[in-house]
């Protein structure tokens, strides 16, 4: 993926936007939490899916940028709501310069995501907004789920909010800005949710199995689905049943990418979806 268009792309255009900030104490901020080494799934899959509903890369890049900048931005936040110390296997951006220029910094990146938006059809700058909302909503059920006991229906509620409504977004801002059918974006939007729920269920079996402490460490820690399903069952069958929950979300976004013509585009959204599967089989077991 490293030399795919879309990730080179995506790599100049954040180079592009951080050399054009004025104040350098909030550039450093910045740079610090945009350039570590990230997968930036979620500008990837928005200009995948917008080549994939005929749009190009140029067209969606300021709508992928803006995303990054958000989740950016959630991050520097949630490491502070979690007490995280390691982010991308380096200090979190208020362990590292302290909560001022970590709060800074976030409200920066997210005034500048708005910008992002300038020229897009309202439907995205809506749906961009709503992945804001419901990421700040997912965060207090999060925070929540510490002091309460929490169910499934629980769980994947918050995880709907704080994780796969941002990746649902950028799923349905990509088939917009290429100016897809509403049908379309409706699908797409149901394969970002899908992706999104799944990809948070492989993060917590990584969190839970501890297998990449060395890259990713928070004090606190939210209710995880191995967790949930402990209440109920062992270790091994809770795994287990956390896998078939991601295979069930990966088959349903198999089923909807056939609604969409065979070609590179889908090729490669195809390798973004296996990665949940690899996470699974490689990492875990
Ligand atoms: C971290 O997201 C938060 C989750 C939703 C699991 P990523 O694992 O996509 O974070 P980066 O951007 O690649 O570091
Ligand atoms: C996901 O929550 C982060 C956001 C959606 C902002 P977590 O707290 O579970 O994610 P990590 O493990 O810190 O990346
Ligand atoms: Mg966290």
């Amino acid at each position: 993926m490293q030399d795919w268009t879309e990730t080179k792309a995506i790599q100049e255009g954040i180079d592009r936007f951080l050399a054009g900030v004025a104040m350098d104490e909030i550039r450093q901020g910045m740079s610090h939490s945009l350039k570590t080494p990230g997968k930036r799934l979620r500008p990837l899959t928005l200009l995948l899916v917008s080549e994939l509903n005929g749009g190009s890369i140029d067209r969606a890049l300021n709508a992928a940028l803006g995303m990054e900048f958000i989740h950016t931005a959630s991050l520097i936040q949630d490491d502070i709501l979690d007490e995280g110390m390691k982010r991308r296997g380096e200090l979190t951006s208020h362990e590292k310069f302290g909560i001022f220029v970590a709060m800074v910094s976030a409200d920066y990146l997210i005034s500048r995501a708005m910008q992002m938006y300038a020229d897009c059809d309202p439907k995205s700058v809506f749906a961009f907004g709503r992945a804001g909302q419901q990421l700040a909503e997912g965060e207090v059920l999060d925070v929540k789920s510490r002091f309460v006991r929490a169910s499934e229906a629980y769980y994947v509620e918050c995880v709907r909010l704080k994780t796969a409504s941002i990746f649902a977004s950028c799923f349905e801002v990509g088939a917009r800005v290429a100016g897809a059918s509403e049908e379309k974006a409706q699908i797409c939007f149901r394969m970002g949710e899908e992706f999104g729920i799944a990809y948070q269920i492989v993060d917590d079996l990584i969190e839970f199995t501890e297998i990449d402490d060395a890259n990713k460490k928070s004090l606190q820690q939210s209710y995880i689905l191995p967790l949930v399903y402990m209440e109920s069952m062992s270790r091994e069958q809770a795994i287990e049943a956390c896998m078939a929950q991601v295979e069930r979300r990966i088959a349903s976004i198999e089923r909807d990418l056939n609604a969409f013509p065979d070609g590179e585009p889908k090729e490669k959204l195809r390798q973004v979806v296996d990665i949940l599967r690899k996470y699974n089989g490689v990492k875990i077991r």
